[in-house]
């Protein structure tokens, strides 16, 4: 009963069921550098208000240093009677310094405790997300060089609709992943507020200087009301939402390029080193990266449908069931990271398969909206083209023959002031190059597009 920091008011011993139930050390560990980090400012802070010696601190902050070098090795004993990472790294204090090692706890609670260790510990977390992002988006940006000028068939409902630049594709998921990065950078001001101070759920009768703390931990601000802090965790559902969201967008590029990678398609080759093989037939080249990046963005979801319904009616402040917010938190990032950190090379070292791109190319009439858009422009209106475009469109299927190769006079007949000219814009490289809106697939906005993404990567 002694061997429980909290067990003066107990007579009985813990049953061992209930120990096994309630342990988090066997997850919580992974919190083990921040929760050092945040003793050894709480202690710094003790001692500049008086609540320790400076003698007192250098021994708790020698000792602490000691024993995350010990975890750090492997060589820390973790025992689940020992519950969770905080009380087994108290202890540990106290075994190798004595007495002192029981002042730690001063004016603190786990409740404020576990609040701060995973402030600190999604602060860090997002950092790598975004450096991981960016390191997704200079894949994209270094592939627009390369496939400059390609052109690539554009979908809608995955049927043929218009041409589009391949780097226009590439721009696409740099946008998508910029809003991500966006997502994560206003989520982590939020993130960066100091817990600590709140103790149990209403503050501390004793002297403590929070502002003090929120410096050396580089928190920006101070959290205003105690309840609040310890009690909530939507900082943690907002950084999982962004990496549902992440994984979201993995997951179309993912499922697109595992398309395009197929005979019928036939549009890119995958790395080899990305792919993997079948146990029965022999000839399969499988892009399982790309199904498994598919493939988790479900548990991410998953794991942001479980902390959505663990906060759900939770009673103010402190409930026992927020210790089940850090698995969820620790898997969807460490699924996102591990795909993101695959996505990089993956984009890097595809090869698109230029020759059978552009062998089809003239299939599906992608050049029939830009066609209409060109009679548009000589006075006919949109419903009027739209008509007659479709008309013509249905007389070229009929012939198996594209546009360009229907002879002027089934122009006229459509339409009887057509000339020559007509042919100067059909074709898919015509119909691209006669794109001219801001944010379109237009060679000269997608150059511009590239530049600034260039730029504002610094690339
Ligand atoms: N392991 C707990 C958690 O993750 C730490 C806080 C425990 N607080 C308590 N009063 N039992 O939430």
């Amino acid at each position: 009963m002694a061997e429980k920091t909290w067990g003066g008011v107990f007579n009985e011993a813990t049953d061992r069921r209930v120990e096994q139930f309630t342990e988090s050390v066997s997850f919580d560990r992974r919190l083990f550098a921040h929760d050092i980090a945040a003793s050894i400012a709480h202690a710094q802070m003790l001692s500049q208000v008086g609540l320790l010696t400076p003698e007192e601190c250098r021994q708790i902050e020698q000792g602490l240093e000691a024993i995350r070098l010990e975890i750090e090795q492997g060589k820390f004993e973790f025992r689940i009677e020992w519950e969770d990472i905080h009380t087994h790294i108290e202890r540990a204090l106290i075994e190798r310094i004595g007495d002192v090692g029981r002042k730690l706890h001063t004016a603190r609670s786990r409740n404020d405790q576990i609040a701060t260790d995973l402030r600190l510990w999604v602060r860090d977390a997002i950092n790598r997300i975004d450096v991981r992002l960016l390191d997704v988006q200079k894949a994209f940006i270094g592939r627009c060089d390369r496939d400059a000028g390609v052109i690539l068939p554009g979908y809608t409902h995955f049927q043929r609709a218009q041409p589009v630049l391949a780097p226009h594709y590439w721009l696409c998921y740099c946008e998508k992943l910029q809003r991500d990065r966006e997502r994560l950078a206003d989520c982590r001001k939020r993130v960066n507020v100091l817990s600590l101070g709140a103790a149990a759920l209403a503050g501390t009768s004793l002297p403590i200087d929070r502002e003090e703390v929120a410096r050396r931990l580089g928190f920006e601000s101070v959290a205003a009301n105690s309840l609040d802090v310890s009690s909530d965790r939507d900082f943690v559902l907002e950084f999982v939402f962004t990496l549902a969201m992440i994984a979201e967008h993995l997951s179309t590029w993912a499922e697109e390029w595992i398309l395009w990678s197929t005979v019928e398609f036939d549009f890119l080759k995958l790395p080899q080193a990305f792919c993997t093989g079948s146990s029965i037939m022999p000839q399969k080249v499988n892009p399982d990266v790309l199904e498994l990046t598919r493939g988790k963005t479900a548990r991410v979801v998953g794991n942001l449908q479980t902390l959505l319904v663990l906060i759900k009616g939770l009673p103010l402040a402190y409930n026992r069931d927020l210790q089940e917010d850090k698995e969820p938190l620790f898997d969807a990032f460490d699924t996102v990271d591990s795909a993101l950190s695959l996505a990089a090379p993956l984009i890097a070292q595809t090869e698109l398969n230029l020759p059978a791109i552009a062998e089809r190319l003239d299939r599906g009439y992608l050049d029939a909206t830009t066609f209409m858009e060109y009679l548009i422009g000589r006075g006919i209106p949109q419903r009027t083209a739209h008509g007659l475009v479709g008309r013509l469109v249905r007389t070229a299927m009929d012939r198996g023959v594209r546009l360009a190769d229907l002879p002027l006079t089934e122009f006229q007949a459509a339409a009887p002031d057509l000339d020559e000219s007509v042919y100067g814009v059909l074709g898919v490289e015509q119909a691209v190059a006669a794109m001219q809106s801001y944010g379109s697939t237009a060679p000269a906005e997608v150059r511009k597009q590239v530049e600034r993404w260039k730029k504002r990567l610094e690339i």
